[in-house]
């Protein structure tokens, strides 16, 4: 059976109050539509629309940083959801078979969800809604039943009597129906209602009056979770980190207090791994089996190897990975680096732009002086250093394998293998000179 994908993502989103899309809008680390999408990647469908309008050029420029490969449909004015998939009609004209409306603030459905919802289509030859029961139908459109127990029509909020509000069952917005019956029964919406929109919803009951099935198939309320607004989309991101800490226990990992540590949506952590409190995952993030994430550490599009060591209160950040069996401390910030097998940077260190080998070990405070005002410059560390606390590495820079820095040391120039480095002002001892200093300072004061 052919299917095509149509992603309704054109609106502004006003109730949301950003600047942005509301499609665009995070929901663990990664934009909202990106989750309705990585649904739909496993059905192979052989069309895949999506529905732009507002901003819609920020919007393809994130499709594309995504990868995804979709066709885009441009919906000018936004007259509603049902003029928005009219306008994804005109990119199908060379399909027929089943076409899955989704909406791109809808983020949580699952994939044996919207496969069973194709299946309802196809087997009553009509539309199959997708429906859930909620104790807080709040502003949802209702699905109303008929006598014989299928879907009669869908009532919006706006436009429901009091007793269709009193309906809990929902409308989570996703429907399927083949192509050839959207061509036949959208034209005939009208937009007869308190927003003055031309409604996707009206197709249930223009549907029944020919004598089509509707039919409903149900979900769990969480799947159905639309956002439309700055609480809905915190809620959201609620129900996501519940989710992604279930999955992370139930894959092995060990986290020592789940409800503190924030992930996204890509973070991955492998079986044996330990994740300490507060932790925070930004996007791609990758943690091997035996590495341990100590407290309040905050990584971002990075890989950490087996049985290494990160924080507490350690930041890594993009183009980082960190090597197996090694420690990373507290307050030490890491970027675009690459840290070797065993190699330790355990306290207050910033190393940007480094490529460090094996079995090194950085000394407390030392700083990688990456950048020189206008561009960024590489470091280069061997295996086995020794780089002394406080050095300054002025890049760019090698430091040989075996080498060693003294101490605060202000390193300019490339050091050879096995050599020993200072680069600091040597120390002067005056004897006495302190008590003199003492006494010239009290009688200063009298
Ligand atoms: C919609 C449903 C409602 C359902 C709810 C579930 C309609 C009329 N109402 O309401 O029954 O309970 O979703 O979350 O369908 N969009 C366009 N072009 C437009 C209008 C909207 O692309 O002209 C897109 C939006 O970007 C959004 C989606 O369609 O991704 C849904 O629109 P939204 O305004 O959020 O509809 P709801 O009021 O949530
Ligand atoms: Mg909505």
């Amino acid at each position: 059976m052919k299917i095509a994908t149509i992603l309704l993502a054109a609106g502004e989103g006003n109730r949301m109050r950003a600047n942005i899309p509301k499609v665009l809008c995070p929901l663990g680390g990664v934009p909202l539509y990106v989750h309705a999408i990585d649904t739909v990647s496993e059905l192979k469908a052989s069309h895949r629309i999506a529905v732009l309008g507002y901003k819609s050029e920020l919007v393809q420029q994130s499709f594309a940083e995504f990868g995804l490969d979709f066709r885009f449909a441009e919906q000018r004015k936004r007259l509603g959801t049902a003029h928005a998939v009219s306008v994804a009609l005109k990119e199908l004209t060379d399909f027929e078979g089943q076409a899955l409306v989704m909406y791109g603030d809808t983020p949580f459905l699952t994939t044996g969800t919207v496969k069973s919802l194709i299946d309802a289509a196809r087997d009553a030859s009509g539309v199959a809604v997708l429906g859930f029961e909620t104790e807080n139908p709040v502003r949802y459109g209702r699905l109303v039943v008929g006598a014989d127990g299928g879907l009669e029509r869908i009532v919006e909020h706006k436009d429901a009597t009091s007793s269709e509000r009193s309906i809990k069952l929902c409308n989570s917005g996703i429907l399927c129906a083949s192509v050839d019956l959207l061509r036949l029964l959208l034209p005939r919406i009208k937009p007869s209602n308190a927003a003055a929109e031309y409604y996707l919803t009206d197709i249930v009951g223009i549907a029944r009056a020919r004598g089509i099935r509707c039919v409903i198939v149900k979900c769990h309320e969480d799947e159905a979770i639309g956002v439309n607004s700055a609480s809905e989309l915190a809620h959201a991101e609620s129900v996501f980190q519940r989710g992604a800490r279930r999955r992370a226990l139930a894959a092995g990992a060990m986290l020592k207090a789940p409800e503190s540590v924030v992930f996204s949506f890509d973070t991955r952590v492998a079986d044996g791994a330990t994740i300490g409190p507060n932790v925070v995952f930004g996007a791609d993030v990758n943690v091997a089996n035996g590495a341990h994430i100590r407290a309040f550490s905050h990584l971002e599009g990075c890989s950490v190897g087996e049985n290494a060591v990160v924080g507490p209160y350690a930041r890594i950040r993009p183009g980082t990975i960190i090597g197996p069996s090694s420690r990373i401390g507290n307050f030490v910030e890491i970027k675009a680096s690459t840290i070797g097998q065993g190699t330790k940077i355990q306290h207050l260190s910033y190393v940007g732009d480094a490529t460090i080998g094996d079995r090194t070990n950085v000394g407390a405070g030392t700083v990688f002086c990456n950048y020189d005002g206008e561009r960024k410059h590489r470091t280069r560390v061997g295996n086995e250093v020794f780089i002394g606390s406080g050095t300054m590495l002025v890049a760019p820079l090698t430091i040989g394998d075996g080498a060693i820095t003294a101490a605060g040391s202000v390193i300019t120039d490339d050091v050879p293998d096995n050599s020993l480095s200072i680069a600091r002002s040597r120390q002067a001892n005056k004897p006495d000179y302190a008590d003199r200093l003492k006494r010239l300072r009290t009688a200063g004061n009298r």
